[in-house]
């Protein structure tokens, strides 16, 4: 990877219908038949809890190759109070240039973007093998609790960085998703219908 060729920069309003592609490419069949990520970033944009200071997009040569979110939430602390904090994402590399450090090179620049902007922790649903090498850690360590959970399940899936050391001492409690994640299936599937047709695999190591 030749890092002197890469772009990360703000995404901008006619990037938008791109970045959906790029979302929509990276994430078709990987968690589930087809994808909803392109949806939820189109929606994402215009919701309260967005972060547009943090909205950015990875180019190679003057081609799209990734892009990053941020969106503001809350840990309802056990001692009553409202932790403000980020979750992220979708986060994506175009599938041909993925594998080759492009996505922890977005990620880190992202993170110490939303570092520098002041926020002191992110909470996202991802996998350890990845973003644990970006200083990820499980949020059960930090005493942080998914939503709707029964305790002894399984949160592995469940990750926590601090931005700003010590920013979640003495907090334990539980972190709720932004409401805009939630998106519904018929939503997507019209909005899918704007993009060219592609086949929707079962395939292993999908979640649903
Ligand atoms: C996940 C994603 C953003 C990672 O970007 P990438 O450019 O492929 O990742 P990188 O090449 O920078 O990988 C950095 C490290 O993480 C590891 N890694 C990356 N993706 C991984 C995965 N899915 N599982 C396990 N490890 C992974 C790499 O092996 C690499 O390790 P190394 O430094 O020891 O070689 C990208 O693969 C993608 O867009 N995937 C589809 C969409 C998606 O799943 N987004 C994340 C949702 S939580």
């Amino acid at each position: 990877m030749n890092t002197n060729d890469i772009i990360i920069r703000p995404e901008r309003e006619e990037d938008y219908r791109k970045v959906e592609e790029l979302v929509r490419d990276a994430f078709w069949n990987v968690y589930r038949p087809g994808c909803a990520e392109h949806w939820l970033i189109h929606v994402l944009r215009d919701d309260p809890c967005f972060v547009r200071e943090l909205d950015v997009v990875m180019e190679r040569d003057g081609e799209l190759i990734g892009q990053n979110v941020f969106a503001r939430t809350v840990i309802l602390a056990d001692d009553g109070r409202e932790v403000p904090v980020l979750t992220m994402g979708p986060i994506c590399v175009r599938p041909d240039f993925q594998g080759k450090g492009y996505g922890k090179m977005l990620l880190d620049r992202s993170l110490a973007m939303a570092a520098e902007a002041g926020y002191g922790a992110v909470l996202i649903e991802g996998n350890i093998a990845f973003y644990g090498k970006s200083g990820f850690d499980l949020s059960s360590r930090f005493g942080i609790r998914y939503h709707d959970m029964p305790e002894d399940s399984d949160q592995s899936f469940f990750l926590c960085r601090e931005l700003r050391l010590g920013y979640l001492d003495g907090i334990t409690g539980v972190y709720m998703t932004p409401e805009a994640y939630f998106v519904k299936d018929e939503d997507v599937e019209e909005f899918d219908r704007s993009f060219p047709v592609r086949e929707k695999l079962v395939l292993p190591g999908q979640l649903s």
